[in-house]
């Protein structure tokens, strides 16, 4: 998902913070409980570490998703499609600031983490390195990935961080509203011409496995899962999401008329659920680990907007100076 660093081998190489066993017993208990905990709780550093990794990742992910759209800003095919694009655009923007602000609540500054993703040290959701080639594609990000956006953040919503949970309410109504765009956008297309389905058609078949991809590795091969779940950051394992989130797709695609392209793909009676193929996850690996089709010119794009935005950071900053220099000589 947005936050696949969870599942994937880590480490900064130095020894483990060692926490006071009492205090760390009783903030397990907590955590079962089901309590939220807050900024200025005491809490053990694994638990502070591991969501620190897990918010700035999702933070980055959100900025780093608005590139892919970005580059239809200029190309959507009417008005109203290019208003929408730009609000959804916007709200990915907002969900990376409520994110950076929930993760500096842990003691860590905004600059740090940017730093740590221009670097390419800090991951983000390996969706974002794939290619938008057609205008379909913009309505297969908003139904598909934005789908599977909602399916693993509503549990956040119930994470046990306040912080965070709080920050994933208003996200998630956003992500809501993504989906439907997107449904929407590839639905009126479908109503089309034959190439315009052909077009929606083809974008569900190159988006299908990436984004089956997002939920993360198998649970038996995912890394810090049960810790997670153990501190209720994590509420619902990576294969479990990755079915519900199938079985409520295959619906809607037949709602759109598209199919999708897996031959394995069909209803278990027996199961109550989709059957589905074998995730390439050689692939996962390679573009979590820098090598996808898009790493290189997404990393590019973000350094290059970061660079470009300089002058504006630097006048706020100025801006602030002379109010302080102009309320400080007031007072005087
Ligand atoms: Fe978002
Ligand atoms: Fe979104």
């Amino acid at each position: 998902m947005y936050t696949q660093a969870m599942d994937i081998p880590h480490g900064d190489g130095k020894p483990a913070a060692v926490d006071d066993p009492a205090r760390a017993a009783a903030f397990d208990e907590r955590a079962a409980r089901g309590e939220f905990v807050e900024a200025k709780d005491w809490m053990p550093e694994a638990y502070r570490k591991t969501l620190i990794r897990q918010i700035s990742q999702h933070a980055h992910s959100e900025v780093v998703g608005m590139l892919p759209e970005g580059n239809w800003i200029s190309r959507a095919p009417s008005l109203k499609r290019k208003a929408i694009l730009l609000a959804k655009i916007q709200d990915e923007g907002g969900h990376g600031l409520y994110l950076y602000a929930a993760a500096e609540t842990l003691g860590v500054s905004r600059d740090d983490l940017i730093d740590a993703l221009h670097s390419g040290k800090a991951k983000y959701s390996s969706i974002f390195n794939y290619p938008t080639l057609t205008w379909a594609d913009i309505g297969v990000i908003g139904w598909l990935v934005d789908g599977a956006a909602i399916m693993n953040q509503v549990p956040l919503c119930r994470c046990s961080y306040g912080p965070y949970a709080r920050a994933m309410i208003r996200i998630c109504k956003e992500e809501s509203f993504h989906q439907r765009q997107g449904f929407d956008a590839l639905h009126t297309m479908m109503q089309g011409t034959d190439a315009q389905r052909a077009m929606v058609q083809d974008a569900v078949n190159r988006w299908w496995w990436p984004v089956l991809m997002m939920f993360g590795p198998h649970d038996k091969d995912s890394q810090h899962s049960e810790t997670s779940m153990k501190w209720g950051i994590k509420r619902i394992s990576n294969d479990e999401l990755r079915q519900q989130f199938v079985d409520a797709t295959v619906e809607q695609g037949k709602v759109l008329g598209v199919t999708f392209p897996d031959p394995d793909l069909r209803w278990n009676e027996a199961r109550g659920h989709h059957d589905f193929g074998t995730i390439d996850w050689s692939e996962f690996w390679n573009v979590v680990n820098g090598h996808g089709p898009c790493n290189r010119e997404r990393l590019a794009a973000r350094v290059g907007a970061w660079e470009d935005g300089a002058w504006v950071r630097e006048a706020a900053l100025a801006h602030a100076r002379k109010r302080a220099a102009r309320a400080q000589s007031a007072a005087a």
